[in-house]
């Protein structure tokens, strides 16, 4: 199955925050790959540990500065982080528990994240950089 990988296409403008989103693109990617093998279970659970720890501390990054700027949009967008964590612990307790979590559903991980990029962290770089955040 294709893997996936960041794309220019994906930049929000800030290297910074292009740089986490290209780290959890990588993890994405990473676990999706154990989760392609049936029998690689104890690196999965890694692989989606350290998915979890990146995404918590990125998405706590771009809260911050929602509040250092006081960005209008900001409900709405931790609204859809908070979706998001919800959708990834879901899988990780699942698998905890043994059950066994279909392929495809990594791959609605992957592409939900490329849509939130898309549809909300495209959205803020103008008023971050009217407010002085580079
Ligand atoms: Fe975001
Ligand atoms: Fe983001």
């Amino acid at each position: 199955m294709e893997s996936i990988s960041w794309k220019p296409e994906y930049s929000v403008s800030f290297d910074s925050i292009d740089n986490d989103h290209k780290i959890i693109i990588d993890l994405i990617g990473k676990a999706l790959t154990f989760a392609e093998r049936d029998s690689q279970e104890y690196e999965l659970k890694e692989a989606l540990n350290e998915l979890q720890k990146y995404v918590i501390y990125h998405f706590g990054r771009e809260e911050n500065y929602f509040r250092l700027t006081s960005y209008t949009d900001e409900e709405l967008h931790v609204q859809e982080h908070r979706n998001y964590l919800g959708k990834l612990k879901r899988i990780i307790e699942q698998i905890s528990l043994g059950e066994k979590v279909a392929v495809e559903t990594f791959h609605t991980l992957s592409s939900c994240f490329l849509e939130h990029i898309d549809r909300f962290d495209k959205k803020y770089w103008e008023h971050f950089i009217k407010h002085g955040i580079s």
